[in-house]
């Protein structure tokens, strides 16, 4: 009891000294410390994460948010693993967007834009207000990405939306009703599957998977001690970020 009691006095003194600003979610008002990000100070404030939540890190779209600040019409969005709180912004997290997907199977399929656009004939409905880019936290310029997909240029649209994280903010500004990012979503599956040229290097790799070149390592590594698995794992040699494309590990035992 006593040392329960000193914990809380030790929480509470923490607590007291960090400096507090004032966060509204979904309306209630609550105490946060000002450094902390919108996801964190949801769970300060003692809401619990079983959806909306994913990665934590800005990858995986999961977190979308929305907020408004005090004397400004802007409505503004951010990831809530990402964003800093501001004082007594408004906010709301929008996990989830619905928007429709259509169903195909890629191997039935073929690379006429035609595909896409008797799945998804609310392309045409663009009104190029732009909305959807001005919203999108990754810095996509979504409306280019659709135009290039009405023009048919599917290998533009594939580097435009490359970096998208399926947030669904796009969707949930536009007016044309379109689900963006599944529309971007197929057209890269089309490009990366029937437009590119083939990765050889990556089916040879695979075909040596198949053939077993691989076996004898992975069974001795799964049943490696720790320490040893740990070690040869930290002194693994990386390809380093800038390197050229005809890299190669200095050691070709398993390429
Ligand atoms: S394109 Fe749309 S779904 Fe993708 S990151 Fe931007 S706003 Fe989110
Ligand atoms: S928000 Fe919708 S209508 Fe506006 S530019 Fe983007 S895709 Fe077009
Ligand atoms: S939790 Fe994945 S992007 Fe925020």
């Amino acid at each position: 009891m006593g040392e329960a009691n000193t914990q809380n006095n030790n929480e509470k003194s923490s607590k007291s000294s960090l400096n507090l600003i004032p966060v509204f979610i979904m309306g209630k008002r609550y105490e946060v410390p000002e450094t902390l990000t919108i996801m964190k100070a949801m769970e300060y404030a003692g809401y619990k994460y079983i959806r909306g939540c994913g990665c934590r890190g800005g990858i995986c779209g999961a977190c979308a948010t929305v907020y408004r600040k005090p004397d400004d019409y802007h409505i503004r969005i951010g990831l809530a693993c990402q964003t800093v709180v501001e004082p007594n912004m408004y906010l709301t997290q929008i996990p989830f967007f619905p928007a429709n997907r259509a169903s195909f199977d890629l191997k039935e399929i073929g690379k006429d834009p035609e595909e896409v656009f008797k799945r998804y004939p609310e392309l045409f409905r663009c009104v190029a207000c732009n909305a959807c880019t001005k919203v999108c936290p990754m810095d996509i310029p979504v409306m280019d990405y659709i135009s290039a997909i009405k023009q048919g240029d599917f290998e533009k649209a594939t580097e435009l939306s490359f970096d998208c994280i399926q947030c669904g903010l796009c969707a949930a500004r536009c007016m044309a009703e379109m689900p963006q990012y599944h529309i971007a979503q197929m057209v890269r599956r089309i490009t990366g599957s029937k437009i590119k040229p083939k990765a050889a290097h990556l089916h040879n790799m695979v075909d040596k998977i198949k053939e077993g070149k691989y076996d004898t390592l992975i069974k001795e590594l799964k049943t490696m001690d720790l320490d040893k698995l740990r070690k040869l794992y930290q002194e693994r040699e990386i390809e380093p970020a800038e390197a050229p494309e005809d890299w190669e590990p200095q050691s070709k035992e398993y390429l």
